[in-house]
C-alpha cells in the first residue's frame, strides 16, 4: 500500500503539465518514478493527497519548477565521456591555436549541477595558454534551479571530484570556505563559466555565435520530434566549422542536416 495513491487522471495531469512545460515525457511506464520522487515532495511540504500538491503546483510557478527537477534526472559528473574531452584537446583547442582564434564561445546546455562546464573550463585553461588575454566563456544552463544553484556554487564532495585527473585537481580546486570534506572551484575556473537558468523548449536570448554546443544526455529524454527541433536551433546559433556534441546514447541520426559527423557523437556545422 502506498503511502499516496497516484490517480490515473492525476498521473495523466502530471504528465500534460510536464510535457507542455518542458518536453518531458513521462507516458509509458513512468507512473512508479513519478509517485516515488513526488511522494517526497509531498511528505517535505505535508500534504496528503496528489489533488491538493496538483492545485499549488497550478498556483505556483517555483513548485512547478520544484516538480520538474525532482522529475528528471541530473546524473553528471566530471570529465564525463572522456572522448569529448580528448576531442577538446588534441583537436579543437590545437586549431583554435593554430588559427587565432580570440573569442571563444562554448555552451553546456543541459550543464545539471556544473561537472560538464567546469571540466570544459578546466580543458580550455589547460589548452590555451593565453586564456587571460582572449574573450573566452562557457554559457551553462539548466531548466533545474537546484541544479544550477550547486552549478553556481562549484562546492563539490572529495568523492565526486575523485574523476578529475589529480594534477587538475591540486591545481584547480582549494578546500571549501562550507567546511566539512567539500572542494570548490577555484576562481581561475569559476571566472570562465557563466550559469543561467533556461527551459530549452523557451525561446534562446542568447546571439548566435557558438564553437560547440554540449548537449549531453538531456535529448534522451524528448522525443524524435522535439529532438529534431532542438537540433535545428543549435545548428543556427552555431558557427559554420562550428560543433555540436551529444552523448553516448544519442545521436543525429536522420536529423542532422547541416552537420558532417565526426564520430558518432560529434558533428561539425558545415
Ligand atoms: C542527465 S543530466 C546531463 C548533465 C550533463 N549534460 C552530462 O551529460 O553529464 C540532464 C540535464 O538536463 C536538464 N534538462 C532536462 N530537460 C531540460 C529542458 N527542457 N531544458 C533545460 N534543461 C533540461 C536536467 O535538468 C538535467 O540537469
Amino acid at each position: 500500500m502506498l503511502e499516496f495513491e497516484l490517480k490515473e487522471r492525476e498521473f495523466e495531469k502530471i504528465a500534460s503539465i510536464v510535457y507542455d512545460h518542458c518536453r518531458l515525457n513521462l507516458r509509458g511506464g513512468k507512473k512508479p518514478l513519478v509517485e516515488a520522487r513526488l511522494a517526497k515532495r509531498l511528505r517535505a511540504l505535508g500534504m496528503g493527497t496528489y489533488k491538493d500538491y496538483l492545485a499549488l503546483v497550478e498556483a505556483d510557478e517555483e513548485e512547478l519548477g520544484m516538480m520538474i527537477t525532482s522529475l528528471t534526472t541530473n546524473h553528471t559528473k566530471f570529465f564525463r565521456e572522456p572522448e569529448h574531452f580528448e576531442f577538446l584537446q588534441k583537436s579543437f583547442f590545437p586549431e583554435v591555436l593554430e588559427i587565432g582564434i580570440r573569442t571563444l564561445r562554448i555552451w553546456s546546455a543541459g550543464c545539471s549541477s556544473g561537472e560538464e562546464p567546469y571540466s570544459i573550463a578546466i580543458e580550455m585553461r589547460e589548452s590555451l595558454p593565453d586564456i587571460g588575454r582572449m574573450d573566452a566563456l562557457v554559457l551553462a544552463t539548466d531548466i533545474s534551479r537546484k541544479a544550477l544553484r550547486q552549478a553556481s556554487e562549484g562546492v563539490y564532495t572529495v568523492e565526486s571530484v575523485k574523476n578529475v585527473p589529480a594534477a587538475l585537481r591540486n591545481k584547480y580546486f582549494s578546500k571549501s570556505s562550507a567546511g566539512g570534506e567539500l572542494l570548490e572551484v577555484k576562481p581561475v575556473i569559476k571566472n570562465l563559466v557563466r550559469c543561467r537558468h533556461l527551459n530549452l523548449m523557451d525561446p534562446w536570448p542568447m546571439k548566435k555565435g557558438f564553437n560547440i554546443v554540449f548537449c549531453r544526455n538531456v535529448m534522451i529524454y524528448f522525443d524524435k520530434v522535439t529532438q529534431q527541433g532542438l537540433v535545428g536551433r543549435f545548428q543556427r546559433v552555431i558557427r559554420p566549422g562550428g560543433v555540436l556534441i551529444v552523448g553516448h546514447c544519442e545521436s543525429l541520426a536522420g536529423m542532422g542536416q547541416g552537420f558532417r559527423c565526426v564520430s558518432p557523437t560529434i558533428y561539425q556545422k558545415i
